[in-house]
């Protein structure tokens, strides 16, 4: 049980109790299967679009449920206790696509662009990263060309969630090489242009039934009215959009740990050694207490965190040193809990008979992608010391 102070409202619980139903009716059979073939679930994806888990925070003239930003939080964290791997494909489409959108796009492109996306029938993604550009993000050599009406886009991304499914994708490419991070802008583009083709798909630790891949820009023409935002203010978007990403993490990481938190505790009560359950042992039992301090914790500065971004929309105040607390604290959270969870359940949970190794691989990534814990560390500390 949650020992969370303030309550929740009717709607928050319905959109939670709709999540955790739906998880466990028809991601939690699969789930292991799609884990293990590393196949992308496609079905079920869709069902969670018509279920309007897609575009939670999204007006409903653009296709969305129209819910605030902690519906979206407890919806996601439910996905992510059954699954990590749907719960980033909901992420990417909820946040570091649907937000930029809401934030910088025109009406036109929220209608042909938003709309498919957040009312679940196409699959967005977001593309920022390259071979040699990663945590430093202001580096990247991808070029986008004005020529009259269009735009021509040259370069390689990597890392793009969602890149082998995407019907559009948000990317970021130079304009102005020389001006360095304002010299970036953002892009539209539909999957299906020609010059635009998936690269290698990355065979990963966890989160594999997502899908994970480079995408290859060789000539790309878009129309300059696929433009996101203004020339140069690429950089900005990228930030602004991962401040919303970073809060879909930290409740990723949030539903992992907790997932692993409740297995432990039904085999801490259940297994018995030396004449007595595990549980009555205090290496085990400390390691529960520990387990479920952290994971209130990380509850607590989740949804503070979504709080601050429901904030932003009346006052416009960024909420970018609570998101980053929250995914710091949560996924380190996660880490934490689940290696613990694996040395609870000893050689069970090793084994992939039981779901605990699944949520110790899914944990690592939390620490890893839209920011490492390192980048979290730069990012909290430099508005901390008034740095930026
Ligand atoms: N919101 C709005 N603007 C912001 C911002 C924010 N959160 N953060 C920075 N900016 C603005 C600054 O105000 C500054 O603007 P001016 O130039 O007008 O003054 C500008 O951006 C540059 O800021 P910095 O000087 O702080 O930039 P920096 O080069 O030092 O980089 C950084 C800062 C925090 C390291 C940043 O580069 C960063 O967050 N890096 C990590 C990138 C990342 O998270 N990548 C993950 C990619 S997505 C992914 O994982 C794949 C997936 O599909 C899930």
């Amino acid at each position: 049980m949650s020992s969370i102070l303030f309550p929740l409202s009717e709607e928050h619980e319905m959109i939670r109790q709709t999540a955790r139903d739906f998880a466990q009716e028809k991601i939690a059979p699969i789930a292991a299967e799609f884990d293990e073939s590393g196949e992308f679930p496609h079905k079920t994806i869709q069902k969670m679009g018509e279920m309007g888990f897609m575009g939670i925070e999204v007006p409903e003239e653009f296709g969305g449920a129209g819910m605030d930003t902690l519906s979206y939080v407890l919806a996601l964290e439910e996905i992510c206790k059954v699954d990590a791997a749907h719960g980033v494909v909901m992420s990417v489409n909820n946040s570091l696509y649907a937000y930029g959108f809401l934030h910088f796009g025109t009406q036109e492109q929220k209608q042909k662009y938003l709309r498919p996306v957040a009312s679940g029938q196409a699959i967005g993604a977001y593309s920022l990263t390259e071979p040699m550009s990663g945590s430093d993000a202001g580096t990247m050599r991808s070029r986008a060309v004005r020529e009259g009406d269009f735009y021509i886009l040259n370069g390689r991304k990597s890392w793009v969630t969602s890149g082998p499914v995407a019907d559009y994708v948000v990317v970021f490419m130079m304009t102005e090489p020389e001006k360095k991070h304002k010299g970036i802008s953002a892009f539209i583009v539909e999957t299906k242009t020609v010059g635009f083709t998936v690269g290698k798909k990355e065979p990963k630790l966890g989160i594999r039934a997502s899908a994970t891949s480079e995408i290859l820009f060789e000539d790309c023409r878009i129309p300059a009215a696929n433009r996101l935002g203004q020339e140069g203010e690429g950089f900005k978007i990228a930030m602004t959009v991962l401040d919303a990403g970073r809060i879909g993490i930290a409740a990723q990481a949030l539903g992992i740990a907790e997932a692993a938190h409740q297995a432990s505790l039904s085999y801490a009560r259940e297994r018995e050694a030396f004449g007595q359950k595990i549980g009555e042992f205090q290496g085990i039992s400390f390691k529960i207490a520990d387990m479920k301090t952290r994971i209130e914790a990380s509850r607590l500065l989740t949804y503070n965190a979504a709080l601050a971004k429901e904030r932003s929309k009346i006052t416009g105040e960024r909420f970018t040193q609570e998101a980053a607390m929250a995914k710091l604290f949560a996924s380190e959270t996660a880490m934490f809990v689940t290696h613990a969870a694996v040395q609870i359940h000893g050689g069970m949970g090793y084994s992939k008979e039981l779901p605990v190794e699944r949520y110790f691989r899914d944990a690592k990534i939390t620490e890893i992608y839209e920011g490492t814990s390192e980048i979290q560390r730069l990012v909290i500390s430099r508005m901390e010391l008034g740095l930026r």
